[in-house]
């Protein structure tokens, strides 16, 4: 999302180096897509890092081998314009838009009338602002051994098979925001009934789907199917759960999830969804109020991002004395379980509470579950938490391992070395802090321990060598660089990756910039074929490619889906969405033959730039946030 990119970092964690000359010195390094992007760089060497039979050796030099290229299909021009376009190797078709009913006797939204559909509709439909997405499918104990979950095999970052459905499961996915002119019609909400539409508008979809002889389409009715809102009732887990923090004096039980943004899946199938910009539904309505630091450091205001739900809903008036603290129930990592539509979403304190963009899980050394999050704002931070044991102990012993572990961020040093930090009162220099003040005032813990300040860290994913890598979409307001981010100001923005000592579980790592933006552009010896900017949705499937969506301004045409082989560090373009539109979540069946992607607010709601997924522009439907189905025309797996 881009409409909060307002840095409300106060610190001055910003570790200048001089290494301007290094960044440039790596530019024009991918010509024609093949040369090696980290052949030029130097760093000493890390103990404990185990990088046996690696693409790379330990400063993150390219070991040379005969491999194919990962990405051959052609790629698709990118001229822009009101309707999407796709490699010719491929075809696309979309399903599930907003508003799709998902409840038997529900109807779908009108797209020539949007005003008419009001919130009883739209809680049991599909919400808007289509982001974050994890395919579940259905699995079946063909081997006897009792266990008919989806499984995924961690080590090699695929499916373990045990016979999972390519044609059938739950896909869940976020609803990030929607313009309020998109949603109701009108420009603000007018009373409690517009803003309960809005709100039905957000949260969360599950909702089964099934391929048919017509193509993949929703299950209705599916026992499966689901609406999470910011009204649903949900639970508070680990560290900060019965935080005084967490309580508001009236009492009021803790609900709702909002401006869900990236996502992450766990090893027992359940899939996790990531809270961003909250700040922005808030506002106060006594004008005497005074914001407190901590509300300021998460960018409250008096009016918001202007959705005006505090004018009718006094929750959502941080000047009102009974909701006091209803702030601090989001901005965290949510848990749902797509097999139990009755249980409620869990929020997982243990890891903190930031503008959650993404949440990438990996297998650490001893089976502790590892998870990497960006904190999508200029100048914040990538956090990493650690469980305290193995996971399918703590499992076995009743606890999420998503509850004890150990929360750290990042300190990217100009040597190319970084370090995790701890937050928690165990590092002395939050001795005088409690857990439950580190967890739910992350930001401030994370200022006071002297993290490195990042250009907006979005989507972090696992690459096929466990390396880790983070979009960090643009900075348009840096004014010094440092080696992290090495470009001030970060117009197009970059890639960073890393690779922990101990196999994700170390406080040590090192890093590299994987590409920058910039580098990717004709003048700098790109190619049109695959330039890009503001690199923002990322997932690694398991053979070394690299999707990476975008959400900004790009060199040519309109957001797009570039497909990356991390291998050779070639590029080429997949997919182009359409006018005023974000690239956002990715997935894929267990076969990885059909690919689901996020095409986000199309034209901005505006349908004289395009009527999606109706063909063109100027029509009089609305366009429509929707899924977006990938397949290779030979069958192949996606990317290839
Ligand atoms: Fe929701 Fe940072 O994109
Ligand atoms: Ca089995
Ligand atoms: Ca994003």
């Amino acid at each position: 999302m881009s409409v909060d990119d307002q840095p409300s970092n106060p610190t001055d964690n910003r570790p200048f180096v001089d290494v301007l000359g290094t960044a440039i010195s790596r530019r024009n390094v991918m010509k024609g897509g093949a040369a090696a992007a980290a052949t030029l760089f130097i760093a000493p060497h890390v103990a404990n890092a185990d990088y046996s039979g690696d693409d790379y050796d330990e400063n993150w030099n390219r070991i040379p081998g005969s491999r194919n290229s990962r990405v051959r299909f052609e790629p698709t021009p990118n001229p822009g314009g009101p309707d999407p376009m796709i490699s010719p190797d491929y075809e696309y078709t979309s399903i599930i838009p907003w508003g799709t009913p998902l409840f038997p006797g529900v109807p779908e939204i009108d797209p020539t009338d949007v005003a008419s559909n009001g919130s009883a509709n739209q809680e049991q439909q599909v919400g808007i602002g289509h982001d974050g997405i994890w395919f579940f499918p259905d699995v079946e104990d063909t081997d006897g051994d009792g266990n008919d979950d989806w499984k995924h095999n961690w080590d090699r970052r695929d499916w373990d098979y045990d016979d999972p459905s390519n044609t059938n499961g739950v896909l869940c996915l976020n609803h990030e925001f929607g313009f309020t002119s998109h949603v109701l019609g009108k420009p603000a909400p007018e009373n409690l009934e517009d803003v309960r539409t809005m709100q039905a508008a957000h949260g969360v979809t599950c909702v089964e789907i099934a391929k048919g002889e017509d193509g993949w389409k929703e299950v209705v009715p599916s026992s499966r199917n689901r609406r999470i809102t910011p009204n649903t009732p949900v639970e508070f887990t680990g560290p900060a759960a019965g935080s005084p923090l967490l309580e508001t004096p009236s009492g009021s039980e803790p609900a709702g999830t909002l401006n869900n943004c990236g996502s992450g899946y766990t090893p027992w199938g359940t899939y996790l969804t990531c809270e961003e910009n909250f700040n922005g539904y808030y506002g106060y309505t006594d004008e005497a109020y005074e914001v407190t630091p901590e509300q300021e450091r998460y960018g409250f205001t008096a009016g918001g991002f202007g959705y005006g739900w505090y004018q009718f809903d006094e929750r959502w008036d941080i000047s009102n004395p009974n909701s006091k603290n209803d702030e601090n129930r989001f901005g965290w990592i949510v848990e749902i379980d797509p097999n139990d539509p009755g249980a409620k979403p869990k929020k997982r304190t243990a890891l903190g509470r930031v503008k959650h963009e993404g949440c990438a899980i990996a297998i650490g050394r001893r089976g502790r579950v590892v998870a990497y999050m960006g904190d999508d704002q200029r100048f914040d931070y990538i956090y990493k938490f650690v469980s305290a044991g193995h996971w399918q102990t703590m499992l076995a012993e009743g606890k999420s391992p998503l509850d004890e572990g150990t929360l750290y961020v990042a300190r990217f040093d100009d040597d190319f070395t970084g370090e995790w930090l701890e937050l928690s009162p165990n590092n002395p220099v939050l001795a005088d802090w409690t857990l439950d003040e580190c967890l739910v005032y992350t930001r401030l813990a994370a200022d006071a321990v002297g993290a490195t300040p990042m250009d907006r860290p979005e989507w972090t994913t696992i690459g096929r060598r466990q390396e880790v890598y983070c979009t960090l979409t643009n900075n348009s307001r840096r004014t010094e660089a440092d080696a992290a981010n090495p470009q001030a100001p970060n117009l197009n923005g970059h890639i960073i990756r890393w690779r922990d000592t101990k196999r994700h579980t170390g406080t040590d790592f090192r890093w590299d910039i994987y590409v920058l933006s910039d580098d990717t552009l004709p003048e700098n010896g790109g190619d049109e074929s695959y330039s890009f900017a503001s690199p923002d949705g990322l997932w690694a499937d398991p053979t070394g490619r690299l999707f990476i969506g975008t959400d900004g301004r790009q060199p040519f045409g309109n957001n797009q889906l570039v497909v990356a082989d991390t291998r050779r560090d070639e590029f080429r373009r997949l997919f182009a969405g359409v006018d005023g539109d974000e690239i956002t979540g990715t997935t894929v069946t267990p076969d990885r033959r059909t690919m689901f992607i996020n095409m986000q607010h199309p034209g901005n709601g505006d349908p004289t730039r395009t009527n999606f997924p109706v063909p063109g522009a100027g029509g009089p439907e609305v366009p429509r946030d929707s899924t977006i189905v990938i397949t290779r025309k030979n069958g192949g797996t996606v990317g290839s």
